[in-house]
């Protein structure tokens, strides 16, 4: 199946590890030119040298995503380097829980400027460009528990669920210029969020993988290309009727749909 991505300027925050480099790497082997950022500027530099290694265009721009003027510099040199922006993956983020009466005002604030305010930025810094191409493709990435928040699961899900929302808000508004919004609830996905855990708890990451994996009815925790599988589908041109919709990618966790 041709996706029909050659050519197509995709923006992809976060992707230096995990989800976010492997929806970089599919989206560019699919012939998108790729603009990738992170904070860190090394592994930046390591996953551009490996998206240009496959024959790709591809730009890094070291960027905190929780930053309004990031954010803008991040789309500007999209536009600067590759004339436009088509697709926008706004992946970055972590997971951030505790017991409600724990979490301060500061992260709150952290987790709001990473989760939402990024991506409410850097969607409306691309629409403009999107609109002057004749459409385009926006994908939030969030977790399943947004849908279904549990206890001890704050700032997070509170976050995810008002992604969630403007995503579904955005998708209608946006429908009248082409530009198709969709969101991705992540359960648990192979990353470097799981093994930077294992390596501060000091246990084997398979072991800690294992372990998460028995409360997945599929038996096992996804992978991060399963993952880039499911968004390089929904930024592509075969989703041409697909907005306003939210897919889990669970292995069948979620207990809604
Ligand atoms: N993996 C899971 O099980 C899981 C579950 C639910 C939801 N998710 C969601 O899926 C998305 C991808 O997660 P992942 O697990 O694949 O991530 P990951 O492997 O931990 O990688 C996170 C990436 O985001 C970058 N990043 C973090 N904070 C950033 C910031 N403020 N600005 C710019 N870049 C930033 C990191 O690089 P730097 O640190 O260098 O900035 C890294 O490239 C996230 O939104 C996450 O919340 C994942």
């Amino acid at each position: 199946m041709d996706l029909g991505l050659t050519g197509k300027v995709a923006i992809i925050t976060g992707a230096t590890q995990g989800i976010g480099q492997a929806t970089a790497m599919k989206l560019a082997g699919e012939g998108a030119r790729v603009v990738i950022c992170a904070r860190g500027r090394e592994r930046l530099d390591d996953v551009v040298a490996k998206l240009r290694a496959t024959g790709a265009e591809a730009i890094g721009v070291q960027a905190d995503v929780g930053q309004a003027a990031d954010c803008e510099r991040l789309v500007a040199e999209a536009v600067s380097a590759f004339g436009g922006v088509d697709i926008l993956v706004n992946n970055a983020g972590t997971a951030q829980v505790g017991a409600f009466e724990s979490v301060t005002d500061e992260t709150w604030q952290a987790d709001l400027d990473l989760k939402l305010f990024a991506a409410v930025r850097l969607c409306r810094l691309a629409i403009p460009s999107m609109r002057a191409r004749g459409g385009g493709r926006i994908v939030n990435v969030t977790n399943i528990g947004a849908k279904q928040p549990a206890a001890r699961t704050m700032p997070t899900t509170v976050s995810r669920a008002a992604g969630q929302a403007m995503s579904k808000a955005l998708s209608k508004e946006l429908a009248p210029d082409g530009i198709l919004v969709n969101t991705v609830c992540i359960g648990l996905v192979r990353a470097g969020q799981h093994d930077a855990r294992a390596a501060r708890q000091g246990v084997d990451a398979e072991a800690l993988y294992e372990d998460m994996g028995r409360t997945v009815p599929l038996g096992r925790v996804g992978r991060a290309d399963e993952a880039a599988d499911v968004i390089a589908f929904l930024v592509s041109e075969r989703a041409s009727f697909v907005t306003g919709s939210s897919i889990n990618i669970d292995g069948g966790a979620s207990a809604v749909f």
